[in-house]
Parts: C-alpha cells; sequence; structure tokens
C-alpha cells in the first residue's frame, strides 16, 4: 500500500477529504497541520509521497526527502513555483499537481473588480463607525469599462466568459491566443492592453520571465486610476512599485489575493505577530486598496478537487504509466 505524508494539513475541512480519498484508493495517510520545515521534514520518514500546499520545497529540503526514501511529491494546488522542479527532476522524483474547476478564482476575481471600482473598502470601513456619508464613495461601473486580462488560460478565460455578462468591453493578452474567446474578448498587444484598459487583471503563471511583469514601466505606460486585480501570484506585482503608483495617483485601486511577501503569513494566524512587513503593512493600509488573504480558490468545490487529484496524483506515479497530473 502506498504510504502519503501530508504537510499543512487543514484538519477541519481537508482531512475529512483525504480520509475519503485515500481509503478509496487504497492510500495510507500520515500528516501533520505544520508546513514541511528543516524540523518537521523526517515526519515524512518511510512514506512514498508527500504532499504540500503553498509549502516551499527548495532543493535541500526534496534532497532530504529523497534520502529519506520519498519517491513522490505532490501539491494540492494548481500552481508549482514553491517547487524546486529541477532538483526534483535531477533526483528522478516525479511532481504531481491538483488542478480544480476555475469558475471559484474566476467569480472571486470579478467580485474584487467589483469592490474596487465601487470603493467598497471605503463604504464599509465608514459603516462601521455609522459614518454613511456619499461624498468620496461615488464609484464607477464595471459595465461601462474596459477591462483588460492578462493570461487567458483556464482562469484567464473563465473570467472573460463570465465577464461578458456584464457588457463590459474586454480585451486580452496572451502569446498563445483562442480562437474560442474572438467573440467575446479582443486580444491586443501588452502595451494596448496597459494604455486602454480601465482594470487589469492577472492570470499568468510566476515565472522567472513574469516576476515583476507590472513595475514601474508596465504602471507607467498604464491609464491614470487603472484598477489593478491580482488573485494570480504575488511576485507578478512589484510591491514597491505599485505603492509609488498608487500615492500618485497612478493606480486608482487595487484588489490584491496574492502578495510577494505572503508566504508564512498567509494562512496563519498572526494578530499576536510576527510583525507585517513594510510593503504589505502600506498596501494594507491603502484606502483604495483590498487585500484578502489567498483565499480566491477556498470553496468546496476547489478543496474537494485538491485533495482527490493530490492523491490520485500519487497513486498514478506508483502506478506508472499515463499520468495527467505531471507537471511537465
Ligand atoms: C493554486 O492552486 O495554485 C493556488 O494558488 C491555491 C493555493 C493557495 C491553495
Amino acid at each position: 500500500m502506498i504510504k502519503l505524508f501530508v504537510y499543512a494539513m487543514r484538519e477541519y475541512d481537508e482531512k475529512p477529504c483525504f480520509d475519503r480519498w485515500c481509503r478509496e484508493l487504497g492510500v495510507e495517510l500520515g500528516y501533520t497541520t505544520e508546513d514541511p520545515t528543516p524540523d518537521t521534514l523526517s515526519l515524512a520518514q518511510g512514506y512514498d509521497a508527500v504532499c504540500v500546499l503553498l509549502n516551499e520545497l527548495d532543493a535541500d529540503s526534496i534532497r532530504r526527502l529523497h534520502q529519506m526514501g520519498v519517491k513522490y511529491l505532490s501539491t494540492r494546488t494548481v500552481g508549482f513555483d514553491h517547487i524546486d522542479l529541477e532538483a526534483a527532476q535531477a533526483l528522478h522524483m516525479p511532481v504531481v499537481h491538483a488542478f480544480y474547476p476555475p469558475q471559484g478564482v474566476a467569480n472571486y476575481t470579478i467580485l474584487l473588480m467589483l469592490l474596487c471600482c465601487r470603493k467598497m473598502k471605503l463604504i464599509l470601513e465608514r459603516s462601521l463607525t455609522r459614518n454613511f456619508t456619499l461624498q468620496g464613495c461615488m464609484g464607477s461601473e464595471l459595465s461601462n469599462l474596459t477591462v483588460g486580462i492578462l493570461g487567458t488560460g483556464q482562469i484567464g478565460s473563465t473570467v472573460i466568459r463570465h465577464l461578458a455578462g456584464f457588457g463590459c468591453k474586454i480585451l486580452a493578452y496572451d502569446p498563445y491566443p483562442r480562437d474560442d474567446l474572438n467573440e467575446l474578448a479582443k486580444y491586443v498587444t501588452l502595451e494596448e492592453l496597459y494604455q486602454q484598459a480601465d482594470i487589469i487583471s492577472l492570470h499568468i503563471p510566476a515565472s522567472k520571465e513574469n516576476r515583476h511583469i507590472i513595475g514601474r514601466e508596465a504602471l507607467h505606460q498604464m491609464r491614470e486610476g487603472v484598477i489593478l486585480v491580482n488573485t494570480g501570484r504575488g511576485d507578478l506585482i512589484d510591491s514597491e512599485a505599485l505603492i509609488e503608483a498608487l500615492d500618485a495617483g497612478k493606480v486608482g485601486g487595487a484588489g490584491l489575493d496574492v502578495l510577494e511577501d505572503e508566504a508564512g503569513l498567509f494562512f496563519h494566524d498572526i494578530s499576536a505577530g510576527p510583525p507585517l512587513t513594510r510593503e504589505m503593512a502600506l498596501l494594507r493600509a491603502h484606502p483604495s486598496v483590498i487585500i484578502t488573504p489567498h483565499t480566491a480558490f477556498y470553496t468546496d468545490e476547489a478543496v474537494e478537487h485538491m485533495v482527490m487529484n493530490a492523491v490520485k496524483g500519487v497513486v498514478a506515479c506508483a502506478q506508472g504509466g499515463e499520468n495527467p497530473f505531471l507537471v511537465s
């Protein structure tokens, strides 16, 4: 029987799913609620596979796991930028990831767009102190705006399909345009998207090339008062450059579900410390920035798929043959 060790297990929602899928697929389950750290890696001793969430598995950790006999690495996320793939490949350790339906993140992306263009942070903060005045709270209507979607993969294309019902003009940029979106969005160059969009939403993978794609140069090309939405990965945006652009009024609002320095902070109760990073504190305090702690994915449907596919991926590794969960 294949043995799977799960890190960062959420006992309140993931554990029952893992129990069910491991029973169904004949997998022996071990777990900890802790992240994989130099201190907790030894817990995976004697297991065939480990499963992480958004936890970094660097070359050293992967080497240690390999020495302990771990053969397969599984992440219950779509993204896999937290795993050193080269190190895993060098040790012939297959890495599998878990896809889940894109509509949850797509819905949340549109939620952030609406919250930003209707100045919801200001409205909610004021109403908490029974300040029900209107001055400063006038929003703009999504239906009248031009939305630029950067990246038209699974999530970006779903955002486009859902947005189409709002009646807004939709621009898209992707190095690999899709014919099926031609009716709904107009593919343009990156420069045209920056120059024409009132809202820009990021749906591209985190990669070396895409790191800080939204930096000073890109921000400079955008419209005055542009709204940025990021439900992808934090390091797509240079936080320092964004703070400058917000202060200068160049960026009129931002809905950020991901931040470049979120690791170790998001998904943890840090009300008693450690302190926020400077960038996170400044962005959080900004009246037109809405920050949520990487929760766009978090629905019943997505969690079920993440757990199921994380287990199925490991089983497919052990069985050999075709493995749709393999990170290529
Ligand atoms: C992913 O699946 O890549 C995500 O970003 C969700 C993760 C935070 C659980």
